[in-house]
């Protein structure tokens, strides 16, 4: 089956003082989980902030739908913006309740709210029992779910996901994870920042190491963690660099 391309980046260059961002050849895929891996100050954030087109790159090209965008003309149409969403680690919600959250997107969308399709997302999430609560009482766990569920409500094409689960406790790791792994049914492109290597590994279809601003090995998951082609890779995973 051919895999369909959703981004495609060439000769990316993102400077700031002291730290450079240089990816080569980078491509995206329809349908998968693409785990972003590295120590703190990797690039990991700036990457996907390029991705979102919250941060325009020095130099380089970012192909996405097929369209070229490069520092000159680094803003997409609002309809292509809008199939992109993001979860960073610290949820920034509406001091409104958790379901005008929710419905939010697609209320600044101009769309009308599926109850069935909100709600399906709602149980998956576990906090149908939240729905009226004012998000300034959520737990660190519920808001992320909220979080998510805010970010998936518009059925968005890309996922770009920064360390959602960090600091957040098993259960609602695995909500989390399980959440979007029902929503590839609906293939997106996922990107994924993870501190854990276990995350990846049960959620990553490909796995992407970064460190200082370069990429060390993109590789399929099994070869990732089972064969990399990298002796950095290996000293990574093995704990040799601390960070
Ligand atoms: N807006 C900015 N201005 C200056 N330096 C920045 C900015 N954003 C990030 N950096 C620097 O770029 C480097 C990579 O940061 P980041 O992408 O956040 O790394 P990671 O997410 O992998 O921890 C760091 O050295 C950081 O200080
Ligand atoms: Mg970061």
């Amino acid at each position: 089956m051919e895999k369909m391309i959703t981004y495609q980046i060439k000769g990316l260059v993102k400077e700031y003082p002291g730290f450079t961002l240089k990816i080569d050849d980078l491509t995206l895929y329809r349908g998968e989980i693409f785990c972003l891996l590295g120590p703190s100050g990797a690039g990991k954030t700036t990457l996907l902030r390029i991705l979102n087109f919250l941060e325009e790159p020095t130099a380089g090209e970012v192909y996405y739908g097929g369209v070229k965008y490069t520092k000159e003309n680094f803003n997409p149409p609002l309809e292509i913006m809008r199939e992109i969403t993001t979860v960073f680690q610290r949820p920034a919600l509406l001091k409104e309740s958790v379901w005008n959250n929710i419905i939010y997107p697609l209320k600044i969308r101009g769309q009308k709210v599926d109850r069935e399709e909100v709600m399906a997302i709602v149980e998956e999430l576990s906090i149908a029992q939240l729905l009226h609560r004012p998000c300034t009482t959520l737990s660190g766990g519920e808001a992320q779910r909220v979080a998510l569920a805010r970010a998936l409500v518009f059925k968005p094409r890309v996922i770009l996901l920064d360390e959602p689960t960090a600091n957040l406790d098993p259960n609602n790791i695995r909500i989390i994870e399980d959440m979007m792994t029902k929503y590839m049914e609906k293939k997106p492109t996922v990107v994924w920042i993870t501190h854990n290597h276990f995350q990846a590994k049960r959620v990553g279809d490909r796995i992407c190491l970064l460190e200082e601003g370069r990429v060390v090995e993109i590789n399929d998951k099994e070869n990732f963690f089972t064969n990399p082609s990298q002796k950095r890779t290996r000293e990574f995973l093995a704990g040799e660099m601390f960070y």
